[in-house]
């Protein structure tokens, strides 16, 4: 977008000029302001169009939130979904969750079997749920935002913090989640701090699912981690 207004800028400098068709011209005071009014514009106009130091307007980063509806504030939402998934009792096939839009577009019917999109419900429970959270999240399914964050130019979730690093911009925290250990392997997500239920229908219908985590020492080093801990995360853009 910066380089075809520089360019035609330049030139009409260059005709402008070009028209004198005199060798040893001076500059008179009127061409010294066309100059400055040139320079201005392409100043203000680069400035305009490239908000991120040259950046073109149309780059951006986009992430899942995992958890809400909404995206944060800053952010364009995409869209919304469900959180869907392998089994978590499926041994093979896909490991991500997957955020579902809400206005799906069906292909056919099949016969064979090999059913791996289930939705994902929350597991935390009574006995085990990361702080903060209610136990009437148990067994309810999972809504997710796709958000789509303009202004920057990259995107990483960090386990382990709650807080971005300098000059990055934190866009949500959470706590990082993935299946139990026993069924079989999710990736982790980070899930958000204040996540809500897809629906008021709470059946157990299973699929792929959400648990809090610990951390255990040993490999894991202690400090700085503590032992048997939430992992928290956050999600930063710059
Ligand atoms: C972590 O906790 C487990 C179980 O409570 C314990 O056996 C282990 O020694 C602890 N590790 C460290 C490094 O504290």
């Amino acid at each position: 977008m910066c380089k075809p207004t520089v360019k035609i800028v330049l030139v009409a400098v260059v005709m402008i000029v070009k028209n004198y068709e005199c060798k040893d011209f001076v500059l008179s005071a009127s061409d010294q302001s066309l100059i400055e009014m040139m320079k201005h514009y392409l100043h203000t106009s680069r400035r305009l169009e490239c908000p991120n130091q040259g950046k073109t307007s149309n780059s951006g980063v986009t992430y899942v939130r995992w958890g809400k509806k909404t995206c944060p504030h800053g952010s364009e939402i995409v869209y919304t979904g469900q959180v869907g998934g392998n089994d978590h009792q499926s041994k093979g096939g896909g490991v991500n969750y997957l955020c579902l839009p809400n206005d799906p577009e069906n292909g056919q019917h099949q016969s064979y079997s090999n059913d791996q999109v289930y939705g994902a419900e929350y597991e935390p429970g009574y006995s085990i749920k990361p702080s903060g959270w209610s136990e009437s999240m148990h067994n309810q399914e999972v809504p997710c935002a796709v958000c789509y964050q303009k202004l920057r130019s990259t995107v990483m979730m960090i386990p382990g913090r709650k807080t971005c690093y300098k000059g990055w911009n934190a866009e949500y925290n959470g706590f990082l989640m993935s299946d139990h250990v026993t069924y079989n392997k999710k990736d982790f997500a980070c899930v958000d701090n204040n996540a809500e239920p897809l629906d008021n229908k709470n059946g157990n219908q299973n699929g792929a699912l959400f648990y809090p985590l610990r951390t255990k020492c040993g490999s894991l080093r202690c400090p700085p981690y503590t032992n048997e801990s939430d992992v928290l995360c956050v999600v930063c853009t710059k």
